[in-house]
């Protein structure tokens, strides 16, 4: 049995973050070794709730650890109008048994990345505040971990929460500044590539009806986010986290991707927020990030498929 590979994911569930932990509780290549808690979709004592569910779920006691409330400068408004108040589709389900962690998320990530020397993959479902306070306690993070994977950024500025700013990089452009100047060598799978990796609402539903227990759960805490979506953005669903750890889980499963430069915007009156990438190579900055342009979309089905416990056919 080949050695499993730790993975430690940052997020903010919300409704495609829980597709994504799914997914990495799914996975037997990999072992989830913490879930830290960043506050984005909703506030942070809803996404804290919604980690703690869903490892009940999955029936996993992985340690849950809480963030930073707030972004690390301004204030920002929560994706609530999209994954429902308490960002679980406000179902009122019963509230896990277990509590989070006392050690905070930024001291959780530092510590099992120096515990796990070098071979810790990181995964960035939600505002990177929490990273970034964790490269300013130990700024030699970026050289302990094997890969940092971030959903975020819009590459050709088009944003989903402003014009130009994808959500998890708009709600705190200062923390993820200071993860993109840190961090020498990332990986982003931005909304624009979660725009290219929809799935029919049609054949979501049939998944749903075909899984697991952990289906019928996410059947009803998507409920309210897919209908949303459904009114705006046609008969193809888009899950942001899900594409990502798709990624995370298989790297190969990335079928083209671009290394380039990134740089945050985070003081522009029309792009505040906005991932500015050198495409072209003019800033002669050294390419800092490897962006996934294109996904194998039927092992990102497949992925998805297997983590709701949908039988294989
Ligand atoms: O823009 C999509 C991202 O913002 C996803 O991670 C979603 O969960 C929200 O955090
Ligand atoms: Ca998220």
């Amino acid at each position: 049995m080949r050695e499993t590979i730790p993975l430690l994911i940052d997020t903010d569930p919300g409704v495609d973050d829980a597709l994504a932990l799914l997914m990495a509780f799914d996975d037997p290549a990999h072992r989830v070794v913490a879930l830290t808690i960043a506050a984005g979709n909703v506030g942070l004592v809803h996404t804290v709730a919604n980690a703690l569910k869903l490892c009940e779920v999955v029936g996993t006691d992985v340690p849950v650890h809480a963030g930073c409330p707030v972004p690390l400068v301004y204030p920002s408004g929560d994706a609530a109008f999209v994954h429902g108040n308490d960002g679980f589709g406000d179902i009122g389900y019963q509230p896990a048994q277990r509590a989070a962690e006392h050690e905070h998320a930024a001291l959780a990530i530092i510590r099992h990345a120096r515990e796990q020397r070098g071979k810790l993959c990181l995964v960035a479902l939600g505002p990177l505040t929490n990273l970034a306070l964790a490269v300013r306690l130990e700024p030699a993070l970026p050289s302990l971990v094997a890969r940092l994977v971030v959903m975020g950024g819009a590459v050709t500025g088009q944003g989903n929460t402003t014009v130009a700013a994808e959500f998890n990089i708009g709600f705190d452009p200062e923390a993820a500044r200071v993860v993109f100047e840190a961090f020498p060598a990332f990986e982003i799978v931005d909304w624009e590539a979660v725009l290219r990796h929809g799935f029919l609402h049609a054949a979501f539903e049939a998944w749903l009806a075909t899984g697991d227990a952990r289906a019928r759960f996410y059947d009803a805490i998507s409920r309210k986010t897919r209908a949303w979506a459904g009114d705006r953005r046609g008969d193809h669903w888009h899950s942001a986290d899900a594409l990502a750890m798709a990624v995370a889980l298989q790297p190969d499963s990335s079928l083209h991707s671009e290394l380039r430069h990134v740089g945050v915007e985070t003081e522009g009156r029309l792009t505040r927020g906005a991932t500015v990438v050198d495409w072209a190579g003019r800033g002669g900055q050294a390419a800092n990030a490897r962006i996934h342009l294109a996904v194998d979309q039927p092992a990102f089905e497949a992925r998805i498929r297997s983590a709701l416990g949908v039988p294989v056919a």
